[in-house]
């Protein structure tokens, strides 16, 4: 693949933020005259958003639901990330594979080879250009989800679940500084899209 354009993902737990600010992104960018194309995980495609509807309210094993997310990103490349990247726009996308690490892997104790095997076979050159990673303690997260809304399967987990998958972000983006940057999301907003300017900037 031909990459052109340059591809953005936004992670972190639920009720971290990340929403906010993915809006503020995209008009930062097509301020800049980017053409920017905003899609999410699970889902994405008309079959991704099927698939989201089962992963966010049916039980089902764990490898599962890790092989369904992973159907998912699979669609989501051939029908609009690959497709968008070679026409040169800036797709951004609120979760990707950094979020299987977290919950699948983190959360829910999935062998971390596993998700390696699908990171790989699923896209083996492909990563994010960048990665923001809205971070905050679990009290704070569990607050703002129980005030803004009616909770899915995953938002009605317990705290432990929560701390494990902010864990596996943190070691994520150790592991990963060259595209991880690590937003301190407990700022208020004004100060967290002053950062999000800055990191954008050297992307330009
Ligand atoms: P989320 O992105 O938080 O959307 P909303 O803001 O509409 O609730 O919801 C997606 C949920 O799916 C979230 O709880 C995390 C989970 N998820 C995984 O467990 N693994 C994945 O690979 C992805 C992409 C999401």
């Amino acid at each position: 693949m031909t990459q052109c354009g340059k591809f953005i993902t936004f992670e972190g737990i639920d009720g971290a933020g990340k929403s906010t600010h993915i809006g503020f992104v995209a008009e930062f960018l097509a301020s800049r005259g980017k053409t920017v194309v905003s899609s999410r995980e699970p889902g994405g495609t008309p079959l991704g958003e099927k698939l989201r509807d089962l992963l966010l309210h049916e039980k089902m094993h764990l490898e599962t639901e890790a092989l369904l997310m992973f159907a998912s990103r699979r669609e989501h490349i051939a029908q609009v990330i690959a497709p968008a990247l070679e026409r040169g726009d800036w797709v951004l996308s609120d979760r990707f594979t950094d979020a299987s690490f977290a919950y699948q892997s983190g959360g829910r104790g999935l062998d971390r080879a596993k998700m390696e095997a699908l990171e790989q076979w699923v896209h083996p050159t492909l990563q994010p250009d960048l990665t923001l990673l809205f971070d905050v303690p679990l009290a704070v997260a569990r607050q703002r989800l129980d005030a803004t809304r009616t909770l899915d399967k995953f938002e009605r987990e317990q705290a432990d679940f929560f701390e494990k998958c902010r864990n596996e972000y943190l070691r994520r983006a150790a592991e990963h500084p060259e595209r991880i940057v690590v937003v301190d999301s407990t700022q208020t907003i004004e100060a967290i899209q002053l950062r999000l300017a800055e990191v954008l900037e050297k992307l330009l």
